[in-house]
């Protein structure tokens, strides 16, 4: 693509979608100023949002050095996605000790025994690039290596478990009507090559090979394997004990760090994942939570969702992101800071903001 034509495009979206943050910070007189090479790396980038101008970022990582490179439009994007100012320095510090963390993480309320809580947080392994620029061999050589470190977990008795496969010819290979199974209980990811986004950058290609599914014994800790990110690892539970939620998801940690070649991290940005949206601690936690009253005659969760903000707390419908709220008045509440705070601020938010919307109500 020539610059002008492409600068062009650029301006064109900006006018009929300002909300598209990759057009809002792309500068043409920089990517003119850039080599044919880098030029090239940008526009695999940038395809996404692109193709796709209703975007709300409109760029994924190909590589966890990009960030770095192509900083003059990642940096921009960031902030504003994430909240801080240009002046700010940005530090990402992991801190997994809730010690300090002020009530009963074990118990928010015994009314609330039903409660289904999950957290996840994305990494993606430095020597490989991101999934938007894997081949199809460097995605089944990626699978291997992660069912190498699950065989070794599966071992432990703490985990146990298994590994199913969507890989064609996989000795893993997990059954179509398994795979829906999964979907439906909401362990295994939805079939990506219905995504427009992801499929603009790549991300999807060589679906479904490379792709598969950590679960342990209890079926409370899963690993996927190549979504969006390498690897999605995440812990599941019911009822309200919150630091027993994040302690299986640190513990599962912990063992594939010692397990795979190294994340790639960094001391600014945190986890380096495909998406601008999931940098820092990578994580999101959330809890599906009946809150019938204040949910009563709110159909688009508006009310809710005004009461939920100064918390820093986001609320989704049962059915996520542009639904209503499900049965019982059903919600889906996490936090929505995700860069610059650590693993403990993360919890701590989710615990004392849903607290204060639990004692609402219930008054
Ligand atoms: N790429 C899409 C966009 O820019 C989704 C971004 C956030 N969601 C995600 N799954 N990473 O609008």
């Amino acid at each position: 693509m020539k610059s002008e034509q492409l600068i062009k495009d650029v301006h064109a979206i900006r006018e009929a979608h300002p909300e598209n943050l990759m057009v809002r910070y792309f500068d043409g007189e920089w990517f003119s100023s850039l080599g044919k090479p880098e030029q090239e790396r940008l526009l695999n980038i940038i395809a996404t949002g692109l193709k796709n101008p209703d975007s709300q970022m409109g760029a994924y990582a190909m590589r966890p050095d990009d960030y770095a490179l192509f900083a003059p439009l990642f940096d921009p994007m960031i902030r504003d996605f994430h909240s801080i100012p240009p002046d700010t320095k940005i530090k990402q510090v992991s801190d997994w000790n809730f010690s300090g963390i002020q009530g009963d993480l074990s118990a928010i309320d015994q009314r609330l025994a039903d409660t289904s809580m999950r957290v996840r947080v994305a990494r993606n392994v430095a020597a490989y690039p991101l999934p938007g620029a894997m081949s199809r061999d460097e995605r089944l050589s990626f699978e291997a290596l992660a069912v190498e470190a699950f065989s070794v977990l599966m071992k432990d008795p703490g985990f146990g478990g298994q590994y199913l496969s969507l890989t064609p010819g996989s000795p893993h290979q997990m059954s179509e009507r398994e795979y829906t199974s999964r979907v439906q209980a909401h362990q295994m990811f939805k079939d990506m090559s219905a995504d427009r986004y992801l499929n603009a950058a790549g991300i999807s290609a060589d679906w479904p090979h490379g792709r598969g599914m950590y679960v342990s014994e209890q079926e409370d800790f899963l690993v996927w394997v190549g979504e969006e990110d390498h690897l999605r690892i995440m812990a599941m539970r019911r009822g309200g004990d919150l630091k027993a939620l994040f302690t299986r998801l640190h513990g599962g940690l912990e063992k594939l760090e010692h397990l795979l070649p190294p994340f790639a991290m960094s001391p600014t940005y945190g986890a380096l994942n495909s998406c601008p949206t999931n940098l820092g601690a990578g994580m999101r936690a959330s809890l599906h939570l009946k809150l019938p009253s204040l949910t009563q005659g709110d159909a688009d969760l508006k009310r809710l969702k005004l009461l939920a903000q100064p918390l820093g707390l986001v609320v989704r419908g049962a059915a996520g992101e542009h639904s209503g709220a499900g049965e019982g008045g059903l919600v889906d509440i996490s936090p929505n800071a995700r860069l610059g705070v650590s693993e403990k601020e993360i919890l701590n938010r989710l615990y004392q903001g849903t607290k204060t919307l639990w004692a609402a109500e219930i008054r």
